[in-house]
C-alpha cells in the first residue's frame, strides 16, 4: 500500500542540493542573474497584452487597482516561497517544497498543477507575442496574403483587413462594419508554433547561454517599459485634458457580472495576476544558484518589487492615454504610444515586446522542463524526463517533448483562456505552498531558515485567502478544466508514479520523519 504522505527527506533534499559533477546542472547563477531570470519571467504578456483586455471588458481606469490587489496576492505568496527556496535550494520549486513537508501526493498535485503554469504559461506568451509580432510586421509593410493570414490566427477566429492590416473583430475600429471588409477565418498559428519551437532550441544548448540571453533582453524589455512610461507620463503632463476625460469615471459603473465596478476590478486582477507570474520560476533555478540560501530570496522578492511598481505606473499611463473601451487589441501598449504622436514610439514599443516576451517564454519552458527533470529524478515520471544531455548537461529530452506539446496550444487555442487557466493553476500552487510554509513551521520549528516569512502564520493565510478571492473571480470554464486536469493526474500517479516512487521505496522511519 502506497503511503500519500511519504516525504522526501530534507538529508536527501540537500544531498541532491549539492551534487556536482558531470550528470548534474552547472552552478552558474548569482543575486543578480536571478533578479533578471525573475524579470525576464515576469514582465510580459500580462502587461503587453492582457492589460487591454482586462480594462477593456473588465475594470476601466480601475486596471491600476486590480494590478495593486493582484500584486499583494503576489507579495504573501512570494514571502512563502521565499523561506521555502531557501531552506530547499534545489530545482523543482513548489512541487520540492510540497514533497519535504506535506508527502507525495500532494507534492505530484502541485507538480502537475505547475504544468499549467509554465508549460500553459509559455503557451499563453506565445500568443501574444505572435501579435506584436504580426502587428510588427504590417507596420513595416508586410500585409500578409489572405491565403498567408489564415496561418497567422487561431483557427476558427475570423480576421478583417484593415488598411493593410488583419484584425480580429475586438480591435477593429468603433463602428466599423464588418459586412464588406475582407475577411479569412484563422487556421493554425504558425506564428506562435515557430516562436517555441525556437526557443525550446535555445533551452536545449543551456542554461548558461540562456542566462545570458536573458540577462540582455531583459534591459531591453526594462528600457522599452521605461520609454513608454517617459515618454506617456510626460504627454500626459502636457495634456492633461486627456486624464481628464480618459480617468473619468477612475471606476466605470457596474454594468453586469464582472463588467465594470467593484467585481469588474476584482475580474481585471484574477485576469492580470498573469502579469505577476514567474517570481517563482526564479525558485526552479535553485540547483543553478551560486549561493542559493542568500539570493534565492533576493531574486523572488527583487523581482516582484520592481515589476509591482512598473505596473501599477504603466496601467494609469495607458488608461489616461488610451479610451479603456478601445484598448482590446493584440498591443495596446503600442496603441498608447501612438496617441502621444511619437511616430517612433509605437516601432520601439513592438520591437521591445517581441525582444522581452521571448525571455519569458525562456523562463517558463526551462522551469517546466526542470520540474519535468525534479519528477523523474524521484521516479514520478519516466527516467527519459531527466536525461542529461552529456555536451550540453540540459535536460534535453524534457526540454524537447515540452516544447513540442507547448508549440501546439498557442496555434490552436485563445490567449484569455489559456491566461486564465494558467492563473488558476498557479493561485492553485500559491495556496498549497503558503499552506507548507506554516505546516513546516510546526511541524520542524527548529529547522535553519536563512529567510524567514513573517508573521507566519498570518502571512501564509493572507496569501491562502487572497488566492482564493482570486480564483473565485476566475470564470467557471476555469474551474472545470483545471478539475479535469487534476483527474488525469491522478490517473498517471496511482497508474505509475506510486509504482515507481523512489520515496515510496526507502524506509518508513526516513520518509516519515522529517529527517
Ligand atoms: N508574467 C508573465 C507575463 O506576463 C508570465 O507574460
Amino acid at each position: 500500500m502506497a503511503n500519500l504522505l511519504a516525504t522526501k527527506p530534507f538529508s536527501v533534499l540537500k544531498n541532491e542540493a549539492g551534487e556536482e559533477g558531470e550528470h548534474t546542472l552547472t552552478r552558474s547563477l548569482g543575486a543578480l542573474n536571478l533578479i533578471t531570470l525573475g524579470i525576464g519571467a515576469i514582465i510580459g504578456t500580462g502587461i503587453f497584452v492582457l492589460i487591454g483586455q482586462a480594462a477593456a471588458i473588465n475594470a476601466g481606469p480601475a486596471i491600476a487597482l486590480s494590478f495593486v490587489v493582484a500584486g499583494i496576492t503576489c507579495a504573501f505568496a512570494g514571502l512563502c516561497y521565499a523561506e521555502f527556496a531557501s531552506i530547499i535550494p534545489i530545482a523543482g520549486s513548489a512541487y520540492t517544497y510540497g514533497y519535504a513537508t506535506l508527502g507525495e501526493f500532494v507534492a505530484w498535485i502541485i507538480g502537475w498543477d505547475l504544468v499549467l503554469e509554465y508549460a500553459f504559461g509559455a503557451a499563453t506568451v506565445a500568443s501574444g507575442w505572435s501579435g506584436y509580432f504580426m502587428s510588427l510586421l504590417q507596420q513595416l509593410g508586410f500585409t500578409p496574403s489572405p491565403a498567408l493570414a489564415r496561418f497567422t490566427a487561431i483557427y476558427g477566429e475570423t480576421i478583417y483587413l484593415v488598411h493593410g492590416r488583419w484584425l480580429p473583430v475586438t480591435a477593429l475600429p468603433p463602428g466599423t462594419g464588418t459586412a464588406a471588409l475582407p475577411h479569412v477565418t484563422g487556421l493554425f498559428n504558425v506564428v506562435a508554433f515557430l516562436i517555441i519551437t525556437i526557443v525550446t532550441s535555445i533551452l536545449v544548448i543551456g542554461i548558461k547561454e540562456s542566462a545570458n540571453l536573458n540577462s540582455f533582453i531583459v534591459i531591453v524589455k526594462l528600457g522599452i517599459v521605461g520609454v513608454f512610461i517617459v515618454i506617456g507620463g510626460l504627454f500626459l503632463l502636457h495634456h492633461p485634458q486627456f486624464t481628464a476625460r480618459n480617468w473619468h469615471p477612475f471606476i466605470p459603473p457596474n454594468t453586469g457580472p464582472e463588467h465594470y465596478g467593484i467585481s469588474g476590478i476584482a475580474a481585471g486582477a484574477a485576469s492580470v495576476f498573469f502579469a505577476y507570474i514567474g517570481f517563482d520560476a526564479v525558485s526552479t533555478a535553485a540547483q543553478e544558484a551560486k549561493n542559493p540560501s542568500r539570493d534565492m530570496p533576493i531574486g523572488i522578492l527583487g523581482s516582484l518589487v520592481v515589476c509591482t511598481f512598473l505596473y501599477i505606473i504603466v496601467s494609469l499611463i495607458l488608461t489616461g492615454l488610451v479610451d479603456y473601451r478601445t484598448l482590446n487589441v493584440a498591443e495596446p501598449v503600442a496603441i498608447g504610444i501612438d496617441v502621444t504622436g511619437v511616430a517612433w514610439g509605437s516601432l520601439l514599443v513592438k520591437v521591445g515586446a517581441v525582444f522581452g516576451l521571448f525571455t519569458v517564454m525562456l523562463v517558463m519552458l526551462l522551469g517546466q522542463s526542470r520540474i519535468f527533470y525534479s519528477m523523474s529524478k524521484d521516479g514520478l515520471l519516466p527516467q527519459w524526463a531527466s536525461a542529461i544531455h552529456p555536451r550540453f548537461r540540459t535536460p534535453w529530452l524534457s526540454t524537447i517533448v515540452v516544447g513540442t506539446v507547448v508549440a501546439f496550444l498557442p496555434a490552436l487555442l485563445p490567449i484569455d483562456k489559456l491566461s486564465k487557466l494558467v492563473n488558476m493553476g498557479t493561485l492553485l500552487a500559491f495556496t498549497i505552498v503558503s499552506a507548507g510554509v506554516w505546516i513546516l513551521r510546526i511541524r520542524q520549528p527548529d529547522l535553519q531558515r536563512p529567510f524567514k516569512t513573517p508573521l507566519v502564520p498570518l502571512v501564509p493565510i493572507l496569501s491562502i485567502l487572497s488566492a482564493f478571492y482570486l480564483m473565485y473571480n476566475l470564470p467557471l470554464l476555469t474551474w472545470e478544466v483545471v478539475g479535469i486536469w487534476l483527474v488525469i493526474g491522478f490517473v498517471i500517479y496511482f497508474r505509475y508514479s506510486v509504482k515507481h516512487s523512489k520515496v515510496q521505496h526507502m524506509p518508513t522511519e526516513r520518509t516519515s520523519g522529517y529527517s
